[in-house]
């Protein structure tokens, strides 16, 4: 995702339209992929077992998932390769992947983007909002955006995400969904099936106190 990327016009574009509507400077963390450095996962499952990535002092990940952590808002926006997220944004997701075992980002907000020469955009925001709500992140909004509205005023989407960050920033509830809940209900049982092996992923559900809570609702309340 270079300079002259439409998925980063999107979303400079949604970020003037927020700046401009709101009182205060927001801080945004950007990353795009011509400015980072981020290794393949190599499958060693450590950040399962462990709760911790090897390559994670190697490259940029550190830093970027500590930001991430603490974000209110979290926007993944990635162009349509193939029917799918970009290598790039894959890359990103298998090395953040064990987050989904953990609801790592309970209380964020999240709004999926996908730009594409006119195919694979369901697909793609699906995906997104789909990994997104396995970290926990409540995704308020998926926007699929074809490229000739990117020069063509973007049919209102632009306006449209702005619209849902701002609410968000002037602290609008997060609600759970059934989305939430469903992954919230399977991921415990997962995790209290392997409470014998006192892995990393149980010592973080038992400590985090999500072992008590029986809804996503309870997460939610807890972690506000
Ligand atoms: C390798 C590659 C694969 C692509 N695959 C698709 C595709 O499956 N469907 C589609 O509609 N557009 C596809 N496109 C077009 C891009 O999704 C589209 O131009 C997008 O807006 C590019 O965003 P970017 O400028 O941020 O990279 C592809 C482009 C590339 C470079």
């Amino acid at each position: 995702m270079g300079k002259k990327s439409r998925t980063l016009r999107f979303i400079n574009d949604v970020l003037e339209i927020v700046q401009n509507l709101n009182d205060t400077q927001i801080e945004v963390n950007m990353y795009t992929a011509d400015q980072l450095n981020i290794n393949n996962c190599k499958g060693c499952i450590n950040c399962f077992l462990k709760g911790k990535c090897v390559l994670d002092n190697m490259d940029d990940m550190k830093r970027i998932k500590e930001e991430i952590l603490s974000s209110d808002i979290v926007v993944f926006a990635s162009p349509v390769y193939a029917h799918h997220v970009s290598g790039d944004m894959k890359v990103f997701i298998d090395r953040i992947s064990y987050w989904a075992h953990l609801v790592r980002l309970s209380g964020k907000v999240g709004i999926a983007v996908a730009t594409s020469g006119g195919n694979g955009l369901d697909l793609t925001t699906n995906y997104l909002y789909k990994i997104m709500s396995y970290m926990g992140i409540k995704v308020v909004g998926k926007f699929g955006v074809e490229a000739y509205e990117i020069n063509d005023g973007y049919n209102g989407t632009v306006e449209d995400c702005a619209k849902l960050i701002l609410e968000y920033l002037h602290d609008k509830p997060i609600e759970s969904d059934e989305v939430l809940e469903s992954v919230f209900r399977v991921t415990k049982n997962m995790i209290e099936l392997a409470r014998e092996y006192k892995t990393a992923e149980y010592e973080y559900w038992d400590e985090m106190g999500l072992l008590k809570c029986n809804s996503f609702e309870e997460v939610l309340k807890m972690v506000k």
